[in-house]
């Protein structure tokens, strides 16, 4: 794993940035798989900013949201479509029908076949952009889910539902969705590469486990040891349980 520790949630932001449209730029075609949350919204404004500064063309960029509230449309304000679209897809070029994301209700197995069949006939992910739970998760694999799923309809952990609800602006609790649809670990373990972006002092646990800890279903970031490249930017809260080899 390659761990760069950046002084705050800015170079973080950059330097993520910087990675991703190194990716773009390298090929006529990318196909991406993004987070949404708090920690990669820099991420986005810088990208945007490239390409407003006429320094990043999207028109070859195919995207793949990570995960979705299930239940929830895409029109929903507190939806990671809606999100997607506000944060990135409406202000760069990138071609209607290029950016991607589940469908989240109906027939939940159909839901999730469809999902990775869209991956598989866009010729799977160049690049995946993960944040990362408190609690370890990876897209909205929660502690205990198999390193085998492919996308899957979860449970969201509680606590996982306390983050969203007070980082996400829900109303409250009972608005968070309890379920979830995901990319599985497998799906993107399949990534040819893997972007981990960590921030803040509430994420160096799992930070640390992710990087030192062993491989094990109860922290699914741990999964990325596995991962034959995986860059993780973070910044010095977030890298604070490091031990000093890394950090
Ligand atoms: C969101 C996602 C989640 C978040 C994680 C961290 O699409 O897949 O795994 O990346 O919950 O969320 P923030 O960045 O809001 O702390």
């Amino acid at each position: 794993m390659n761990v760069i520790v950046v002084p705050d949630y800015e170079q973080m932001s950059l330097h993520a940035a910087e990675t991703v449209a190194a990716e773009i730029r390298a090929r006529t075609r990318t196909v991406l798989g993004l987070p949404t949350g708090n920690t990669p919204k820099g991420m986005y404004r810088e990208l945007v900013r490239m390409h407003q500064a006429g320094e990043l063309d999207f028109s070859g960029v195919v995207t793949f949201n990570i995960d979705e509230y299930w239940g929830l449309s895409p029109e929903h304000p507190m939806s990671f479509a809606y999100y997607m679209r506000t944060h990135l897809v409406e202000r760069v070029n990138i071609p209607a029908g290029q950016a991607n994301w589940p469908v989240a209700s109906g027939d939940q197995a159909a839901a999730c076949r469809d999902y990775e069949e869209r991956i598989t006939a866009a010729g799977g992910l160049d690049l995946v952009v993960l944040g990362i739970g408190g609690n370890g998760h990876i897209g909205f694999n929660e502690p205990g889910t198999s390193f085998d799923t492919r996308t899957h309809v979860v449970r969201l952990a509680e606590e996982t539902r306390l983050a969203n609800c007070r980082g996400y602006g829900f109303r409250d609790l009972d608005d968070v969705p309890e379920f979830a649809i995901s990319m599985g670990i497998a799906t993107i373990m399949g990534a040819r590469k893997v972007l981990l972006l960590a921030s803040g002092r509430e994420k160096a646990a799992a930070v640390a486990g992710a990087v030192q800890g062993p491989v094990t279903e109860e922290l699914p970031a741990s999964i990325l040891q596995r991962h034959p490249d995986v860059t993780l930017i973070v910044d010095e809260q977030a890298a604070f349980a490091l031990s000093p080899r890394e950090a």
